[in-house]
């Protein structure tokens, strides 16, 4: 049996996927990141879209000012592509270093996704530039097609899409977002070093019975959706094993308590407030405190190019108990965990 320790200090970690929303929900909720987090990847689906350098630039300095003063936190700013990407915008926005990376939602996959990308294949220009210079392609892996079954759609993507991008772009950086199905992890475990992935805190805490099981968890709808049990045991699996190609995105999605607690209930978990304490306790369960570091802190600047984190955070064995509600900007959120007690605490 491995011995727990009773505090871990790591570097100051990143997220590499969330949502910061904007307006009021931006002012209350960039926060929670921010204190845990140096760097953030943000995405970039408002209403309307952040689909230009332009737009990425105006919606940081929205982001820079909900930062509370003396807080160290960059945001990382990514570019939504459309059917009418410019290449020469994107290429430009990430010489300049406002643009970070791209994110590719097919039309109509998830939350602010209408705008999204209709046709894969008319991207070819806008991949075949990424791939030139290095910038990299952030994927929301679900197929929309209706006839495909919603827990396939991930499968679905990798076979019809995804092994073909990587096939005609085979040196693009891809980043293959909150996976969820062990198809998934074979895929990036068996492509090249410049596919990777991200894992969130609830689909390595839950699987869809935790939505379905005693009634309809509305709290716990995200997209893709949590699959079955083996699906879960091998995101644990891969998140743990300290391979550099998983790596911590939370994919934290704030919506009202109302819009999820609706008869068309918004996917996002709001996962933020606790999202260290809750990856740890995973690593703590699974016996592997000595991967924690490089999931949190290293294996994402190594993948993006960028340097680790000057600090670090420590966490310690102190029980915390989530709250069941918190209020941002008038509304209430119901956060990730609530009601339950995790076993950690991050050190103020
Ligand atoms: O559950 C999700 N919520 N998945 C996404 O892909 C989008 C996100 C959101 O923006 O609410
Ligand atoms: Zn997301």
């Amino acid at each position: 049996m491995s011995i727990v320790p009773d505090s871990i200090t790591i570097r100051r970690p990143d997220d590499w996927h969330v949502h910061l929303r904007d307006g009021a929900m931006l002012e209350g909720v960039a926060q929670y990141t921010a204190r845990q987090f140096a760097r953030a990847i943000v995405m970039p689906n408002l209403s309307p879209p952040v689909t230009t350098t332009a737009l990425a630039d105006a919606y940081r300095e929205r982001i820079l000012c909900a930062i509370e003063p003396g807080t160290h936190f960059t945001p990382l700013m990514t570019a939504y592509l459309t059917d009418a990407t410019d290449p020469d915008d994107l290429a430009d926005g990430f010489a300049r270093g406002i643009l970070t990376a791209a994110k590719l939602y097919p039309a109509n996959a998830t939350t602010n996704s209408a705008h999204g990308v209709s046709d894969i294949a008319r991207l070819a220009p806008v991949l075949s530039r990424m791939q030139d210079i290095g910038m990299v392609l952030c994927i929301h892996g679900e197929v929309t097609d209706s006839d495909v079954d919603v827990f396939d759609r991930e499968a679905v993507f990798i076979e019809r899409h995804l092994s073909r991008i990587l096939r005609h772009f085979p040196e693009l950086k891809v980043v293959f977002e909150h996976i969820t199905t062990q198809d998934a992890v074979q895929f990036v475990e068996s492509a090249g070093p410049n596919v990777a992935a991200t894992i969130t805190p609830q689909h390595l805490h839950i699987n869809r019975n935790a939505m379905l099981v005693g009634g309809i968890r509305p709290h716990a709808y995200c997209l893709p959706v949590a699959k079955r049990e083996t699906h879960r045991l091998a995101l644990r699996k891969a998140a743990t094993s300290g391979s550099s190609r998983f790596f911590l995105g939370t994919d934290s999605a704030p919506h009202s308590r109302e819009a999820k607690e609706s008869a068309c209930g918004c996917a996002g978990i709001f996962n933020a407030p606790y999202a260290l304490e809750s990856y740890l306790q995973v690593f703590a369960d699974e016996g592997a405190f000595e991967q924690f570091e490089g999931f949190a802190s290293l294996h994402g600047p190594a993948f993006y190019g960028l340097p680790v984190n000057e600090g670090t955070i420590t966490l310690e064995r102190a029980e915390l108990v989530v709250p069941d509600t918190i209020d941002v900007g008038g509304a209430q959120l119901v956060p990730f965990h609530a009601g339950e007690t995790l076993q950690w605490s991050i050190r103020r």
